[in-house]
């Protein structure tokens, strides 16, 4: 598949979108707290997205049943909300959130601590979120694809940490998922050249032990194979001939 390069209307829409996933997970991010319910965030999660007139992308994708993926310590992605799952002090929790806006979505992702955590959790989700930001210096037209790539594996792979590799970022516009594949690791390939207008879903998932993940009989939520930690960071990420634009984080840069 093309890759698509949108036009100013499209990028106009897709700023809404991301715009309103920022306060999505602004205001979940404040919400947290031990004692809660990972099925208490997605209640919360989609009743924001769709105060915003917005619909939660992930809700039925491909039978996926919640708005919000929340995934706990040692779950990588796609963790299932629960009612039976309660937050406790010293976990950390990955959201994921997606939204569409007049048929453009948006996709986002933050790892927090709850209450205190352990000083090497600090240090996952701080690099896990400063790898994407190593890519992203990569990430303007002329370059390569998996230039972005081989900046985030590197930097994560300098703390020891394993760059999961069954799972990627990927292109985003009228559908969740567009081309190209965005792998978080290095490759020998340079990947496509990128172009102006490109929207991106760029998103590490860093385990603190090995990379290998698996999945359990859900079906949905994938773990680390050593049920080490993991964190998980994503922006949506709009392409131009200078700086990149990130679409899910306009102002809030001192937030995890
Ligand atoms: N950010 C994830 C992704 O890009 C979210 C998809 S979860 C699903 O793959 F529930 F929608 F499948
Ligand atoms: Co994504």
């Amino acid at each position: 598949m093309p890759i698509e390069i949108k036009s100013a209307r499209e990028i106009e829409l897709m700023t809404e979108a991301g715009r309103i996933l920022e306060i999505v997970h602004n205001e979940l991010g404040k919400a947290l707290h031990p004692g809660m319910s990972t099925m208490d965030i997605d209640r919360l999660g989609e009743e924001i997205i769709r105060s915003y007139g917005c619909i939660p992308s992930f809700l039925n994708y491909n039978g996926y049943p919640a708005s919000i993926c929340v995934s706990v310590n040692e779950e990588v992605v796609h963790g299932i909300p629960s009612t039976k799952r309660i937050l406790k002090d010293g976990d950390i929790v990955s959201l994921d959130a997606g939204v569409i806006y007049k048929g453009y979505h948006s996709d986002a992702a933050r790892t927090h601590g709850i209450g205190e955590i352990s000083k090497e959790a600090r240090k996952l989700i701080r690099v896990t979120r400063e790898s994407f930001f190593e890519g992203i210096k990569y990430a303007r037209e002329g370059n390569h694809l998996f230039d972005i790539s081989r900046a985030i594996g590197t930097y994560a792979e300098s703390f020891g940490y394993g760059v999961v590799r069954d799972l990627c970022g990927h292109g985003i516009g009228t559908k969740l998922h567009e081309s190209p594949q965005i792998p978080n690791y290095v490759l020998k390939r340079k990947g496509v050249m990128l172009k102006a207008g490109m929207t991106l879903a760029i998103e590490p998932m860093i385990n603190m032990g090995t990379w290998e993940v698996k999945w359990l009989d859900d079906d949905w939520t994938v773990v680390s194979r050593d049920r080490s930690l993991s964190a998980h960071y994503e922006n949506t990420v709009l392409i131009t001939d200078g700086e990149p634009v990130l679409l899910t984080l306009t102002e809030s840069e001192g937030q995890a």
